[in-house]
Order: structure tokens, then C-alpha cells, then sequence
């Protein structure tokens, strides 16, 4: 086979630059190892930053997210017994986030993905890479026949655990590594929200946060050791545990009940430098992890997507390599900031290990800034609504 662009990876930055390079009519074909439905049975976050909303309205994807997302200007910060909510709308300009899980996310570009009858090949076994700093080729086997996919690029789309960054010569990568002494027990339920808005609770018992994908759907997590399974988790138990880190007040609004999904997630700060190897360039998970303390995972995939797009149209629209040959600094200057947020959303919020009663006053001071200073809360709603590409 033959294309423009090879994608590897059918999750959302896999699909979302598919669908870009289609409309603006750039070959491409995505080579995915798992079924869609595998792909869609994965449990992700679900806050979408402007610039990502506008990048799947722009390729025809949010009418769904435009009928069932929930329109969010505000955040709650919840510790001391309180609640303290942090207005986005006013302190970032009047940018809002959407509550709208990434399964339906992906879901909708699926759907169009299909509709669009560019090519997709699903579990595509013993996917390799090949040429990635000449003239580059994936190849793979689909339904027991050997293929060889030419190309001009590899966009490589396939996760933390993907192939493609592997496939960069080991001298030539550089890791920035942080994994954090916990991790977050995820709960979801088919439950009434205890709050309108995400609230973000910081405990001495560790962090909550209470979130939703619908009005009738809850999802909810608790911090927890980094070895604990959900398995030895009662619902009773996780509902107990989240009541005592909320706010005596809020917690007496929780609508509690049975379970229908519960996995814990560890949580780690990651990026790989470069994101552009020769013809290979990488996307979304498959260059960086951030903890999902600041909700920006899929929305930093959405960005690489961004710039990538925009160099990849440049080359074949206007012959200038400009674009790509500036595709790894543009996006990890962005990646850079969103690690950063992300990593201080987890150090204000979390119970670590060796904090100590001084930590602890630290981490109620600086919340208790963040709740009374104007500056200190635009600089939160600034990152938190997603700082411009
Ligand atoms: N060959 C082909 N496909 C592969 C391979 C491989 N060797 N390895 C992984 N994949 C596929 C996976 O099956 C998955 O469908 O690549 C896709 C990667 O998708 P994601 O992990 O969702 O990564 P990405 O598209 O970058 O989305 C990032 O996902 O994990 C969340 O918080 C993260 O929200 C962020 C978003
Ligand atoms: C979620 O809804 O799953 C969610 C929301 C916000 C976060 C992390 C997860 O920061």
C-alpha cells in the first residue's frame, strides 16, 4: 500500500489528525493493533479545553458534544471543610471548559472516520516501523497477510505503550520522568453529580475529586496507595472514603450506589524529547503523560495535533518543510507548560508520603492564596481552560 501520511494509533490524536488530513485531502491510512471496540471500552477523562472543541467542530465532530457536553465556568476547590469555587469564565476571558468523555470522543471521530471511507486497518498485528529518517514504511500483518505501507511521514499516535517511540535510536531521546507514590481509585456510577461543577478536594486523608460525564452519570476518584487494586475495594468503601475527604456539607449530598465501573490509575509526569525523528513524528501519549490532576491528557494530544496538522498542510500545500522542521519545539514548548500544571495541581492537592506537618501548612496556604488572590486564580484558570496554541 501506499499513502501520504501513516498513522499509527486509532485513539483520539490517531483519529483526529486522520480527520484533518482527510478534509484537507492528504492521504492518510491508520494502522490501529486493537478493535475499535477495544479501543472505545477504555475508561479516560473528560474535560475538553476550547482549542480541542474547536478542533473536532472544525472537522465535523461536535455536533454530539455541542447536544450532550456540559458547558462548565467554574471549578471548586474544596479543603478546610469548604468549598471555594474558582470562576474560569471571569478569570480567563471568558473561556469555559466541556465536560464530555473522551469515549464519546473518540466515538464521534470514529463514526466520521467510517462515514469518510478513508482507511483503517484494526487489528493490525506486529506493527514495525522501517526508513523512519529516509524514505519510511510501516509494516504489519491484517487478516494473516503480510502488508508494507510506504509513506512520506509516520505519525505516530499509538500511546505510552506504542511502538513508535521505541522505534527512535535510543541515543537520540532524551526522558523527563516523575512518577508520583500514588495513584486514583476511579469509580463511575449511573448516579446524579453531587455538585454542577468538578470539584477538586485536598484532605489530610489524600485528594478527591468528584466529576461527571452526564447529569444522571457521576465519576469519581480518591487518591490511593500506588499498590492497591480496586478489586479490594467495596463500593461502601469507596463511597465512605469519599464522603470523609469532602466537605461535611457536600458530603451529605452524595447520591450513593452500586458501581459499574472501578480501575485504579497510577499516576506520572512524562515527556520525551524529540517529538520528531527524521519522517517519524510523535503525538498525544506517545511522547507525554501528565497526571490527570489538570485534565489536560487529551487535550495535549489535541495540540500536537494542532501543530502537526498545520506543518504537514504546509508541506503539501506550500513545499515548505518550515512547519515540521519547527514541529518539536512548537509542541513541547505547550507540553512543557501543561506538565507544569499539571505537576502543581498534584503537589497542592495530593497527600505525599514525606510532607510532614509543614508541607501539609504549605499546601493549605497556598490554596488559601489561590482562593483570595485575583492573580493567583487567573493563572489557574488560564492553564486550566487551555492556554492558546
Ligand atoms: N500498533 C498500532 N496501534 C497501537 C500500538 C501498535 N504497536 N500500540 C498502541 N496502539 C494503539 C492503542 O491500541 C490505542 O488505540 O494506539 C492508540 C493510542 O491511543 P491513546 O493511548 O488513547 O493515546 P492518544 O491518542 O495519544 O490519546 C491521549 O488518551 O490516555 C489518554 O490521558 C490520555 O487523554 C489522553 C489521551
Ligand atoms: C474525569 O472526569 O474523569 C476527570 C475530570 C477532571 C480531571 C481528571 C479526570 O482532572
Amino acid at each position: 500500500m501506499r499513502t501520504q501520511v501513516a498513522i499509527i494509533g486509532a485513539g483520539p490524536a490517531g483519529l483526529l489528525l486522520g480527520a484533518l488530513l482527510g478534509k484537507a485531502g492528504i492521504g492518510n491510512v491508520i494502522v490501529e493493533r486493537s478493535s475499535a471496540a477495544h479501543v472505545l471500552s477504555r475508561i479516560r477523562a473528560g474535560v475538553l479545553e476550547q482549542g480541542t472543541v474547536d478542533l473536532l467542530r472544525s472537522v465535523g465532530c461536535a455536533t454530539r458534544l455541542d447536544a450532550e457536553g456540559l458547558i462548565h465556568e467554574g471549578i471548586d476547590l474544596a479543603f478546610d471543610d469548604s468549598l471555594h469555587r474558582v470562576d474560569l469564565k471571569q478569570h480567563a476571558g471568558g473561556r469555559v471548559v466541556t465536560v464530555y468523555g473522551q469515549t464519546e470522543v473518540t466515538r464521534d471521530l470514529m463514526d466520521a472516520r467510517s462515514a469518510s471511507g478513508h482507511s483503517t486497518i484494526y487489528e493490525a498485528a506486529d506493527v514495525t516501523l522501517h526508513g523512519i529518517d529516509a524514505s519510511p514504511y510501516v509494516a504489519f500483518r491484517s487478516d494473516r497477510v503480510d502488508v508494507r505501507l510506504d509513506c512520506d511521514f509516520i505519525a505516530g499516535c499509538d500511546g505510552f505503550h506504542g511502538v513508535s517511540r521505541q522505534s527512535l535510536p535510543a541515543a537520540a531521546l532524551r526522558v523527563f520522568e516523575r512518577v508520583y507514590p500514588f495513584g486514583w481509585l476511579g469509580l463511575m456510577a449511573d448516579l446524579p453529580p453531587v455538585n454542577d461543577e468538578l470539584i477538586y478536594a485536598r484532605h489530610s486523608r489524600g485528594f478527591a475529586l468528584c466529576s461527571m460525564r452526564s447529569p444522571a452519570r457521576s465519576r469519581y476518584y480518591v487518591q490511593v496507595d500506588a499498590s492497591e487494586h480496586a478489586e479490594d475495594w467495596s463500593d461502601d468503601q469507596f463511597w465512605d472514603e469519599l464522603r470523609r475527604r469532602l466537605p461535611e456539607a457536600t458530603a451529605a449530598r452524595v447520591t450513593t450506589g452500586p458501581s459499574i465501573e472501578k480501575s485504579v490509575a497510577a499516576l506520572r509526569s512524562f515527556v520525551a524529547e524529540p517529538m520528531r525523528f527524521g519522517q517519524l513524528f510523535l503525538c498525544g501519549d506517545a511522547a507525554h503523560i501528565v497526571p490527570p490532576t489538570g485534565a489536560k491528557g487529551l487535550n495535549l494530544a489535541a495540540s500536537d495535533v494542532h501543530y502537526l496538522f498545520d506543518a504537514l498542510r504546509e508541506f503539501y500545500e506550500e513545499k515548505s518543510a518550515a512547519g515540521l522542521d519547527a514541529y518539536s519545539t512548537r509542541a513541547l514548548a505547550r507540553v512543557w507548560k501543561a506538565e507544569r500544571f499539571s505537576w502543581w495541581m498534584t503537589s497542592i492537592l495530593h497527600r505525599f508520603p514525606d510532607q510532614g506537618e509543614f508541607g501539609e501548612r504549605l499546601q493549605l496556604s497556598e490554596l488559601d492564596y489561590l482562593t483570595h488572590s485575583e492573580a493567583a486564580m487567573s493563572a489557574l484558570a488560564e492553564n486550566y481552560v487551555g492556554l492558546p496554541f
